[in-house]
């Protein structure tokens, strides 16, 4: 038995990715199953048909075409209903499926029957690291938000020294450093400007000054290092501290970008609007919590607004317009948990493994990851009726 898997174009807007890559494709078909990809589905991403057929994938019409015979579908985006449509109850759906917000989208998965695995719920775990799209997808935001935030801004990033004088390096300052902020430091750094991070975890401060950057000093309260290695969230109070005693550090940079979360929970409020108005007209504030709730109190998610002259982004989707290697590191993360769960060329989904049971979002008709029925405690609600 081989996989026969299917591969769609992404419908949603501004979204440029593909779910496989070529080169990833012609490893699958190497190792003895098939192919199928929708035509123009690696447009976006600089791959035409051509490399995909040469890779060992057909290439079908459109999306009925493609899906026939397909018992798996890899997509980046979730499914629409109408890509649901073509699945047979049998059938298995690898994507990022956003799990912790879309709880009607998980459950309309769940109700079709079909086996679904979100790939934001590998576990953060060494073994598996290599399938881990969340480390992937924030890396490529990370960059990216330093790279929009020095082309809005009216300033070199670098110091210069030229004939008409010096040129003062710009101040950027990086506020959580995961996986998103410590690539936005580095990236930062490389072009030159003077930058500063911070985070609650303590743990963290070394990461940041190996990068170059300084971790501004401020307590906020006790370290905020909760199991798994994650933050925990702040209380209210330490809170107030935090805002309190960052405003003038923020008030004093010229680019700011906040990649704080805490799984599960709404982005912290860090910069309050006052503190926006104590920036220099011109500064950037760029917002990757944004479609959390935001770190800043400014910021709206997919939108760029310019608040008392200054520019507070919050950016959609930015791996999915830097979609080479998004794509190329999407797709070895999902061949990665194929390589797991296929065994004698099928796949064996029953297995007693963290990774698998982890990731495993919906089977037979219900939502059975362990981690979305506690939070939306589906378990309490089947004990009651
Ligand atoms: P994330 O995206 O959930 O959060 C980003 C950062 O915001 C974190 O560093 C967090 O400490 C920080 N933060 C939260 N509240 C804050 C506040 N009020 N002020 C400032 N910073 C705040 O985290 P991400 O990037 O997904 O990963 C965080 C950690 O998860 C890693 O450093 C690591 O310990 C663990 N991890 C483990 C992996 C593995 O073993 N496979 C892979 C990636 C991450």
């Amino acid at each position: 038995m081989a996989l026969h898997i299917g591969v769609l174009r992404e419908t949603r807007p501004g979204e440029h990715r593909v779910a496989l890559t070529p080169d990833v494709v012609g490893k699958l078909v190497k190792a003895g199953h098939d192919v199928a990809i929708q035509a123009g589905a690696g447009l976006g991403a600089g791959w035409a048909d051509d490399a995909f057929q040469q890779a060992g994938a057909s290439v079908g019409v459109d999306l009925g075409a493609t899906m026939v015979g397909r018992n798996v579908l890899v997509k980046v985006n979730p499914p629409n209903d109408l890509e649901l449509s073509h699945l047979a109850a049998d059938a298995v759906v690898i994507a990022m499926l956003d799990p912790l917000n879309d709880q009607a989208g998980i459950q309309a998965i769940a109700d079709k029957g079909v086996t679904a695995f979100a790939m934001e719920l590998i576990p953060r775990i060494s073994r598996a690291q290599s399938m881990d799209v969340l480390s992937s997808m924030a890396t490529v935001a990370g960059y990216r938000a330093v790279l929009i935030a020095a082309e809005r801004l009216d300033k070199f990033f670098p110091m210069l020294m030229t004939a008409a004088g010096t040129v003062a390096p710009a101040k950027v300052f990086i506020i959580g450093a995961g996986v998103a902020g410590l690539q936005a430091i580095a990236t930062a750094r490389r072009l030159g400007a003077v930058v500063s991070g911070y985070d609650t975890r303590a743990v963290v401060r070394e990461q940041v000054e190996s990068l170059g950057a300084s971790f501004l000093d401020i307590s906020v309260g006790a370290d905020a290092e909760a199991a798994g290695g994650y933050a925990r969230e702040l209380t209210d109070a330490e809170q107030r501290t935090q805002r309190e005693l960052m405003a003038d550090h923020v008030a004093g940079c010229d680019v700011v970008i906040t990649t704080a979360l805490v799984p599960g929970r709404p982005a912290p409020v860090i910069i309050p609007t006052t503190t926006v108005e104590r920036m220099r007209p011109g500064s950037v504030i760029v917002d990757l919590a944004s479609q959390n709730g935001g770190n800043c109190e400014v910021s709206e998610h997919g939108r760029d607004i310019v608040h008392a002259g200054v520019h507070v982004l919050g950016p959609d989707n930015l791996p999915g317009g830097m979609p080479v290697h998004a794509s190329q590191l999407y797709a070895r993360n999902v061949q990665n948990l194929l390589d797991l769960l296929v065994e004698d060329g099928d796949l064996s989904l029953d297995r007693d493994d963290e990774v698998i049971i982890g990731t495993l979002a919906t089977r037979g008709g219900r939502i059975v990851s362990p981690m979305l029925r506690d939070r939306w405690q589906l378990d309490t609600e089947v004990a009651s009726t």
